[in-house]
């Protein structure tokens, strides 16, 4: 312990054993709730976050619509019970209203809204276990639900934080890691072309450590698409496997 700061980093690893552009553990599973449109849910790392899309529908109150395209409307909620932090607290406060915005941003620029004039998607994220990274964890199980809803999109993105923790940087920080970071990057990305759909940032980094962590989290793409993938095929191959 430095003062009251703990050391993250012994030996060269990870409070949590892991190296330093290692992803934590990630499940997802689609389509998980029947009233949705489209659904899923994740486990990364301790968050258990689910995705829930509703629409297109049409846009209410109508003078929200907008006549050329959808309007996406985002609500990320933390469950009351989801960390100690929160225990007892419910409804809006600034983050989530912050977060609920990012993500409607992310997904604003990559579903193809000109199909449905005048109406709007509903995307719901409700985190009911957190541990930090949860807004990237949020916006990579939306995605699986938007695909599962069958929103057309021009890719499916994926979203994860990378950090700085004294001169070290590391992708996936989690809560003890995001509390006592020298920097934390939350990113979104759409992989097809490496654009960047969402860059927030919390601390201070040079350009060389924005390098870093852009290269981190795009080597991470690789494997976060593919569970994403994988979740949406899964209902499939179990018909496909029924057949057989
Ligand atoms: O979750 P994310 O890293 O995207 O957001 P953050 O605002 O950087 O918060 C980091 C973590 O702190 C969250 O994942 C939660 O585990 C925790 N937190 C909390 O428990 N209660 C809050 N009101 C805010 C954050």
């Amino acid at each position: 312990m430095e003062g009251n700061k703990p050391q993250l980093i012994i030996d060269g690893k990870r409070t949590d054993g892991r190296g330093f552009d290692e992803l934590r553990p990630i499940k997802i599973e689609a389509n998980i709730l029947k009233n949705a449109n489209g659904s899923a849910y994740i486990e990364w790392g301790n968050n258990k976050i689910l995705a829930a899309v509703y629409g297109p529908k049409e846009a209410l109150p109508k003078h929200t619509a907008d006549p050329t395209m959808a309007i996406i409307k985002s609500r990320y909620t933390m469950a009351p019970f989801s960390s100690l932090e929160e225990h007892g607290r419910s409804g809006p406060n600034r983050r989530a209203t912050e977060i609920s915005k990012v993500t409607s941003e992310v997904f604003e620029n990559i579903i193809m809204r000109e199909m449905f004039p005048g109406t709007e998607i509903d995307i719901f994220i409700e985190v009911l276990q957190s541990d930090g990274g949860t807004r990237a964890a949020g916006i990579t199980v939306a995605s699986v639900a938007l695909a599962a809803a069958g929103i057309p999109m021009y890719d499916l993105p994926y979203a994860v934080s990378a950090g700085k923790i004294g001169d070290q940087m590391v992708l996936d920080l989690n809560k003890i890691e995001d509390n006592y970071s020298d920097a934390d990057i939350p990113m979104a990305i759409s992989p097809r072309n490496g654009d960047i759909l969402l860059l927030q940032m919390d601390g201070s980094i040079t350009k060389e450590d924005f390098s870093t962590a852009y290269s981190m989290v795009k080597k991470a793409g690789a494997t976060i698409s593919k569970i994403q993938k994988d979740a949406l095929k899964a209902p499939y191959e179990k018909i496909i496997e029924k057949y057989r």
